[in-house]
Protein backbone atom coordinates (compact mmCIF):
# COMPACT_ATOMS: atom_id res chain seq x y z
CA UNK A 1 0.00 0.00 0.00
CA UNK A 2 1.47 3.16 -0.99
CA UNK A 3 2.22 6.29 1.81
CA UNK A 4 -0.39 9.07 1.14
CA UNK A 5 0.75 12.51 1.04
CA UNK A 6 -1.33 15.42 1.62
CA UNK A 7 -0.52 18.35 -0.56
CA UNK A 8 -2.13 21.63 0.97
CA UNK A 9 -2.49 24.78 -0.84
CA UNK A 10 -3.46 28.25 0.88
CA UNK A 11 -5.28 31.33 0.21
CA UNK A 12 -5.75 32.43 -3.84
CA UNK A 13 -4.46 29.44 -5.02
CA UNK A 14 -7.72 27.96 -6.59
CA UNK A 15 -7.54 31.06 -8.94
CA UNK A 16 -4.17 30.25 -10.53
CA UNK A 17 -4.12 30.60 -13.99
CA UNK A 18 -6.36 33.88 -13.95
CA UNK A 19 -4.44 35.33 -11.05
CA UNK A 20 -1.48 37.57 -12.01
CA UNK A 21 -0.76 35.33 -15.10
CA UNK A 22 2.63 37.46 -15.81
CA UNK A 23 3.87 36.46 -12.04
CA UNK A 24 2.45 33.26 -11.66
CA UNK A 25 2.12 31.60 -14.88
CA UNK A 26 -1.45 30.19 -17.00
CA UNK A 27 -1.33 26.55 -15.24
CA UNK A 28 -4.42 26.30 -13.89
CA UNK A 29 -4.88 24.96 -10.17
CA UNK A 30 -6.39 21.66 -11.95
CA UNK A 31 -3.15 21.83 -13.44
CA UNK A 32 -1.71 21.94 -10.85
CA UNK A 33 -3.75 18.74 -9.20
CA UNK A 34 -3.10 16.92 -11.88
CA UNK A 35 1.00 17.55 -11.67
CA UNK A 36 0.59 16.20 -8.03
CA UNK A 37 -1.07 12.87 -8.92
CA UNK A 38 0.76 12.66 -12.09
CA UNK A 39 4.42 12.86 -9.34
CA UNK A 40 2.85 10.69 -7.11
CA UNK A 41 2.39 8.01 -9.63
CA UNK A 42 5.61 8.02 -10.41
CA UNK A 43 7.19 7.97 -7.24
CA UNK A 44 4.31 4.96 -5.91
CA UNK A 45 2.85 7.50 -2.98
CA UNK A 46 -0.74 8.36 -2.99
CA UNK A 47 -1.61 12.34 -2.89
CA UNK A 48 -4.58 14.06 -1.59
CA UNK A 49 -4.48 17.88 -2.87
CA UNK A 50 -5.93 20.22 -1.50
CA UNK A 51 -6.72 24.28 -0.95
CA UNK A 52 -8.46 26.54 1.11
CA UNK A 53 -8.32 30.11 1.51
CA UNK A 54 -9.42 29.39 5.53
CA UNK A 55 -6.57 29.62 7.60
CA UNK A 56 -8.66 27.94 10.79
CA UNK A 57 -9.12 25.01 8.18
CA UNK A 58 -5.43 24.85 7.05
CA UNK A 59 -4.43 24.16 10.71
CA UNK A 60 -6.98 21.66 11.21
CA UNK A 61 -5.85 19.57 8.38
CA UNK A 62 -2.24 20.03 9.97
CA UNK A 63 -3.33 18.62 13.06
CA UNK A 64 -5.05 15.41 11.31
CA UNK A 65 -1.44 15.14 9.56
CA UNK A 66 0.26 15.03 13.00
CA UNK A 67 -2.04 12.85 14.47
CA UNK A 68 -1.99 10.56 11.82
CA UNK A 69 1.73 11.18 11.05
CA UNK A 70 0.93 12.28 7.46
CA UNK A 71 3.59 13.29 5.63
CA UNK A 72 2.58 16.89 3.99
CA UNK A 73 3.81 19.24 0.90
CA UNK A 74 2.44 22.48 2.08
CA UNK A 75 1.51 26.14 -0.09
CA UNK A 76 1.02 28.47 2.97
CA UNK A 77 0.65 31.37 0.44
CA UNK A 78 0.56 34.78 1.88
CA UNK A 79 0.27 33.03 5.38
CA UNK A 80 3.90 32.38 5.33
CA UNK A 81 4.73 35.60 5.88
CA UNK A 82 3.08 36.34 9.09
CA UNK A 83 0.74 32.96 10.53
CA UNK A 84 1.98 32.79 14.16
CA UNK A 85 -0.69 30.11 14.01
CA UNK A 86 0.23 27.82 10.85
CA UNK A 87 4.02 27.83 12.06
CA UNK A 88 3.15 26.59 15.67
CA UNK A 89 0.83 23.60 13.84
CA UNK A 90 3.40 22.50 11.57
CA UNK A 91 6.14 22.45 14.32
CA UNK A 92 4.01 19.85 15.87
CA UNK A 93 4.61 17.66 12.92
CA UNK A 94 5.16 13.83 13.17
CA UNK A 95 5.98 13.28 9.81
CA UNK A 96 7.82 15.23 6.76
CA UNK A 97 6.87 18.80 5.99
CA UNK A 98 8.00 20.65 2.71
CA UNK A 99 7.37 24.08 2.41
CA UNK A 100 6.45 24.63 -1.69
CA UNK A 101 6.37 27.89 -3.24
CA UNK A 102 6.02 28.28 -7.11
CA UNK A 103 7.59 31.62 -7.57
CA UNK A 104 10.42 32.55 -5.74
CA UNK A 105 9.80 34.93 -2.83
CA UNK A 106 13.29 35.48 -1.69
CA UNK A 107 13.44 38.06 -5.19
CA UNK A 108 9.90 39.80 -4.53
CA UNK A 109 9.06 42.21 -2.40
CA UNK A 110 10.06 42.15 1.15
CA UNK A 111 7.44 41.76 2.90
CA UNK A 112 7.57 37.93 0.91
CA UNK A 113 11.12 37.75 1.62
CA UNK A 114 10.10 36.54 5.63
CA UNK A 115 9.18 32.83 5.88
CA UNK A 116 7.32 32.03 9.83
CA UNK A 117 7.03 28.74 8.54
CA UNK A 118 10.23 27.86 7.21
CA UNK A 119 12.31 27.03 10.10
CA UNK A 120 9.92 24.56 11.38
CA UNK A 121 9.70 22.82 7.85
CA UNK A 122 11.86 19.89 6.69
CA UNK A 123 13.01 22.22 3.96
CA UNK A 124 12.03 24.55 1.05
CA UNK A 125 11.14 24.10 -2.56
CA UNK A 126 10.55 27.92 -4.29
CA UNK A 127 11.00 29.59 -7.72
CA UNK A 128 10.30 26.52 -10.35
CA UNK A 129 6.78 26.69 -10.62
CA UNK A 130 4.87 23.66 -11.38
CA UNK A 131 7.74 21.90 -10.88
CA UNK A 132 8.02 22.88 -7.47
CA UNK A 133 5.70 20.78 -6.47
CA UNK A 134 7.15 17.48 -8.22
CA UNK A 135 10.49 18.32 -6.34
CA UNK A 136 8.57 18.75 -3.22
CA UNK A 137 7.08 14.94 -3.61
CA UNK A 138 10.42 13.61 -4.67
CA UNK A 139 12.23 15.32 -1.26
CA UNK A 140 9.19 13.84 0.50
CA UNK A 141 9.61 10.46 -1.03
CA UNK A 142 13.42 10.72 0.01
CA UNK A 143 12.93 11.60 3.69
CA UNK A 144 10.14 8.87 3.83
CA UNK A 145 12.84 6.52 2.43
CA UNK A 146 15.92 7.46 4.85
CA UNK A 147 13.29 7.79 7.67
CA UNK A 148 14.26 11.25 8.48
CA UNK A 149 12.31 14.34 8.64
C1 LIG B 1 3.34 31.87 -3.14
C2 LIG B 1 4.17 33.11 -2.76
C3 LIG B 1 3.45 33.95 -1.72
O1 LIG B 1 4.21 35.10 -1.40
C4 LIG B 1 2.09 34.41 -2.24
O2 LIG B 1 1.39 35.11 -1.23
C5 LIG B 1 1.28 33.29 -2.79
C6 LIG B 1 1.94 32.27 -3.60
C7 LIG B 1 3.98 31.07 -4.28
O3 LIG B 1 3.59 29.91 -4.46
O4 LIG B 1 4.83 31.58 -5.00
O5 LIG B 1 0.06 33.28 -2.67
O6 LIG B 1 3.25 31.03 -2.00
Amino acid sequence: MSIRVLVLNGPNLSRLGAREPDIYGTASYDDLVRVCHEAAVELGLEVDVRQTDDEAELVSWLHGAADTHTPVVLNPAAFTHYSYALRDAIAMRTAPLIEVHLTNPAARETFRQISVVAPVASGTIAGFGLDSYRLALRAVATLLATGAR
